[in-house]
């Protein structure tokens, strides 16, 4: 009768799920008396420390760190049969029950534990919880004196038989992970409220009304109002009711209807809500209990391919989320979430997955009150048992209760739109089994479930409404979708793979999307990058105390950020946990960017001098937004005019004047700066929404020249040495050939890292240098590999043509270029390109084309495990500035180039940030080519165009140079 280890056995003494929210009476949350056990059969011990409610002990106490697997179960064999050691934290504290709760019904709440929850009230059992990610309410009526001081105790082990069913790709913890309090009621109250809400305005609200007692009290009633307004009894509902002779005492199932055709409905675009409270009252009109929700009236429903929102078939810019911070592991607040959702919906997002289990209850409010659409998903993943727990009956009711306690739990969100029976655990009948429970209880949403769908798009149609699939390819979906036969929407629950310096060809999976019925978007994987902040000096996760210990992305000095096997964790999965779009600190990484251009709300086309501009939103007009125009050409921003935008409503167009072309014959863009108009509730005015742009004329090629040079400038004489390699006053180290990358995430997990390797040191084997008057030819080869280097002299510098030829044995290389390295003192790039951020050939979108400046330091991503960064595609003209002068490069045409302070082989030798050196000089890739990024670490790799095939790759540039070396 061992709870952790007893799979039928899932709560005891648990108050059913519902959805009214109670607010904490008595909150629990702070400093706790603290035991780590060897185990829960472990004698608790005389010696309390004590630890932080919420929170993990896992980044609280050193005796049992973060754990991270992706797929393995952490131990083998049968995952009911668990093992004698087992982390036990034992929580204790005093509490005085209010006088004032005398007569009331007193609830123990505890957010989540993770995995298994027992509590004791002095001693006394008082009920027992599974399921790390729901509340588990205890009534401790009996148990507590109102006015009296108690001790409540809550054990929580780690290990049960429950385990399996949680074996998402994230870190092991243990730990009581949201807040816990105790709230009181009367014995007569609302055990539930659902809400049912139409964007017609129809109002449905159903109470279940209950006592702790044997019958509820003559004459009682239920009463509601929206808005002020009263909303009626449903009188018809009621009359049945009061005739059915099946309707018990202790039960009443008042229902409540209005129709309030003026109401305006929710959208993520335009999340109102109203407020909405019911109240039961006795029979001389005393309130017994009342609560208060905000109401949204949507519809939702599929419609054949479609997915609609309101009757509107909405695209789904979505992004996985996993309740996550650097330093409680899992702990959030309401603070962090908004700020969260925020940025989600300043960079385009309008849904989220709460991949992989039901997020913290205030994620789903702050999705109703910000405008996201949810696909919340039960705690269910088996993944490294997935085949044989998807049939077994054993594990039959906690399908059924995890799947069922969430509805429960979130029935009421309007921004809940799909329902998701969890992930990665294969597909039995143990999902069918949740499925129906759903579409009896709710039939107002779909369901989806990936794995039904996995092997065959077409089947599952009993656990799915929607084609889900993680990771398709392009073509896959495409071609899928070609199919008018098709019944169900696509829409990706995974996708674009965010690890590392990756989701490249973003813009094609949009531009699929949005011209191919029966495809409707999906969700990037994922949001997060799972590094826990690790202090250096001992090795510990730095814990809650430590305060935030970080900047732009970055550990701060004396931190890094953990991923598997840091904390001594095996077997572990390594770095497979930082695959987010955003930092441990929430800075967005470049995937970002590249999300939100093509989510614009506008889009721009120029034919001739008439700018036409879409709303590509489902339901907002313009109005919202403010937009200039800001006028550049490799000179840098010319002008910037105020724009009034055409009032065009959703999905319409309208036109604007283009902006005059200034003079002479530049390559000159207009970018069309939209900001909000006004406060949004997760955007001050003037936050910026997009920058959508159009080229106003081509580049006329006259050669820029961008340093300010004077005429006749620079350092004479071009020198070639007898190595080959040409020598520069502000160059360490002369261009050489660069066929190599330091590995991104994504080529080293497909492999390609190990197999590129023997480009990173590169043994010339023939060297041949022509000298005459005005150039200096340099044949070099590398075994099959050839690289012809001309050099010649040019107005203030000199003009390079490298000719490198690369054999059919390499069909695809990660680059071909030349690498060079400045003196020390160049600080500052500037350039005309794709930027501000980090672009590369199959992510620009997020990138428009300006003249942009940063600091080199600071050019340059700091992924978690240092990787190929910093590349700017693109780049007309680049120009480092600083102590030791300026030195500008202008290629023949458009290249991907990245000046940082790193050279591939330090990337590559570092695991981590802390142990990267930035060099003095500055080192700067130029390419003729660069393979795209792709999402190979899970998923695609870089689509065909974006690799780099053999042959003749020609790339020209001249560089002019001034100044000192220092
Ligand atoms: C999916 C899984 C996610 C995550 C992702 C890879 O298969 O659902 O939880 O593991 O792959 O990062």
């Amino acid at each position: 009768m061992n709870p952790w280890d007893s799979p039928d056995l899932l709560g005891s003494g648990r108050i059913a799920a519902h959805a009214v929210p109670r607010a904490p009476g008595v909150p629990l949350d702070g400093s706790w008396r603290f035991q780590l056990l060897p185990s829960p059969v472990s004698p608790v011990g005389e010696q309390w420390g004590s630890i932080t409610v919420p929170g993990t002990w896992t980044t609280q106490h050193p005796g049992d760190l973060p754990w991270y697997t992706n797929v393995t179960h952490p131990w083998p064999g049968n995952p009911a049969i668990v093992p004698a050691k087992n982390p036990t934290g034992v929580y204790e504290r005093d509490v005085t029950v209010p006088a004032g709760w005398a007569g009331q019904r007193i609830v123990l709440h505890v957010g989540a534990a993770e995995s298994v929850l027992i509590a004791t009230v002095d001693g006394v059992p008082a009920g027992m919880g599974k399921d790390s990610h729901l509340a588990t309410e205890l009534d401790v009526t009996a148990l507590v004196t109102p006015g009296g001081t108690h001790t409540i105790r809550l054990t929580v082990v780690k290990w049960s038989d429950a385990t399996v069913l949680e074996d998402q790709d994230q870190w092991w913890h243990g730990g009581l992970t949201r807040s816990v309090y105790l709230y009181a009621t009367n014995p007569v109250h609302l055990a539930d409220v659902r809400v049912t809400a139409s964007a017609s305005g129809r109002l449905v609200v159903d109470a279940r009304v209950t006592t702790t007692g044997d019958r509820l009290p003559d004459g009682w009633a239920v009463a509601a109002t929206l808005d002020g307004a009263a909303v009626p009894l449903d009188q018809e509902f009621d009359l049945q009711q009061r005739a059915d002779e099946r309707v018990s005492d202790w039960l009443g199932l008042p229902r409540l209807r209005a129709d309030l055709p003026g109401v305006t409905p929710w959208s993520a675009e335009n999340p109102v809500r109203y407020p909405l409270t019911v109240t039961v009252l006795d029979a001389g009109g005393t309130v017994l209990d009342s609560v208060s929700l905000k109401v949204g009236f949507r519809d939702v429903r599929v419609d054949g391919r479609d997915l609609l929102i309101n009757g509107e078939r909405v695209f789904i810019r979505g992004v996985n989320r996993h309740d996550f911070d650097p330093l409680t592991g899992r702990t959030v607040t309401e603070e962090q979430v908004r700020a969260e959702l925020s940025l989600m919906k300043q960079y385009g997002f309008n849904a989220i997955r709460t991949s992989h289990y039901p997020n913290a209850p205030m994620v789903l409010d702050l999705a109703d009150e910000l405008g996201l659409y949810v696909v919340a998903e039960a705690n269910i993943e088996t993944h490294d048992h997935a085949h044989e727990i998807a049939g077994d009956p054993r594990y039959l009711p906690a399908f059924v209760d995890r799947v069922s306690r969430m509805v429960c739990r979130d029935r009421n969100h309007p921004s809940v739109i799909i329902w998701s029976l969890g992930n990665e655990s294969d597909y039995g009948v143990n999902h069918d089994a949740a499925a129906a429970w759903i579409r009896h209880d709710d039939p107002t949403r779909p369901i989806q479930y990936e794995g039904a769908i996995r092997d065959d798009w077409d089947g599952g149609a009993h656990a799915g409404d929607i084609v889900c699939p993680m990771y398709p390819s392009l073509d896959a979906i495409v071609s899928w979708a070609a199919d008018p036969g098709r019944t169900r929407p696509l829409i990706m629950c995974e996708y674009s793979h965010a690890m590392g310096n990756s989701n490249g060809s973003l813009a094609e999976y949009w531009a699929a999307i949005e011209s191919t019925p029966g495809l409707q978007g999906g969700f990037i994987w994922e949001f997060w990058d799972h590094g826990i902040l690790q202090r250096l000096s001992d090795g510990l996760p730095a814990g809650p105390a430590a305060g935030p210990q970080w900047s732009s992305g970055a550990a701060a000095p004396g931190y890094r950020w953990a991923y598997g096997g840091d904390f001594g964790d095996a077997p572990h999965d390594g770095t497979f946990c930082a695959d987010g779009l955003v930092f441990p600190d929430r800075t967005p990484k470049p995937g970002m960017a590249e999300h939100r251009e093509l989510a614009s709300p506008v889009r721009l086309t120029l034919a001739g001098d008439v700018v036409t501009v879409t709303n590509r939103q489902h339901f907002n007009g313009l109005s919202w937004l403010a937009a200039a125009w800001e006028i550049t050409s490799a000179d840098g921003t010319i002008a910037v005019l105020p724009v009034v935008l055409p009032q065009v409503a959703a999905g319409e167009s309208g036109i604007l004047p283009a902006p005059q072309v200034p003079p002479g014959d530049a390559e000159t863009w207009a970018t069309l700066r939209l900001t909000s108009a006004v406060d949004m509730p997760w955007a001050p005015e003037g936050t910026e929404i997009a920058r959508p742009q159009v080229r106003l004329r081509a580049e006329g090629r006259s050669f820029p020249t961008g340093s300010g040079l004077p005429a006749g400038a620079g350092l004479p004489a071009v020198v070639v040495g007898d190595d080959g390699v040409l020598r520069h006053p502000l160059l360490v180290a002369g261009p050489v050939l660069s066929l190599w990358r330091a590995p991104t995430d994504n080529d080293r997990i497909a492999g390609h890292g190990e197999r590129w390797r023997d480009l990173a040191s590169l043994t010339r084997t023939h060297l041949h240098i022509d000298r005459s008057a005005d150039r200096t030819v340099v044949e070099n080869r590398y075994g099959d590999v050839i690289h012809v280097q001309t050099v010649t002299a040019a107005p203030g510098g000199l003009t390079v043509t490298d000719e490198i030829t690369i054999p059919d044995t390499r069909d695809d290389l990660p680059r071909v270029g030349v690498v060079l390295e400045t003196v020390p003192g160049f600080d500052t790039l500037s350039w005309y390109g794709h930027g501000p951020g980090e672009t590369y050939p199959d992510r620009t979108a997020g990138g428009p084309i300006g003249a942009y400046t940063s600091s080199v330091d600071r050019a340059f991503t700091p992924y978690l495990r240092p990787q190929e960064s910093g590349g700017r595609h693109g780049v007309r003209v680049l120009t480092l500035t600083g102590p030791a002068g300026t030195l500008t490069l202008h290629p023949d045409t458009p290249r991907q180039i990245s000046a940082t302070r790193f050279r591939a082989a330090d990337l590559d030798a570092a695991t981590h940030h802390d142990a990267l050196v930035p060099r003095a000089t500055t080192v700067v890739h130029l390419d003729a080519a660069h393979r795209g990024v792709g999402t190979a670490s899970c998923g695609p790799d870089t689509r065909a165009p974006y690799r780099i095939g053999p042959g003749l790759h020609r790339l020209t540039w001249t560089l002019r140079g001034v100044g000192q070396p220092s």
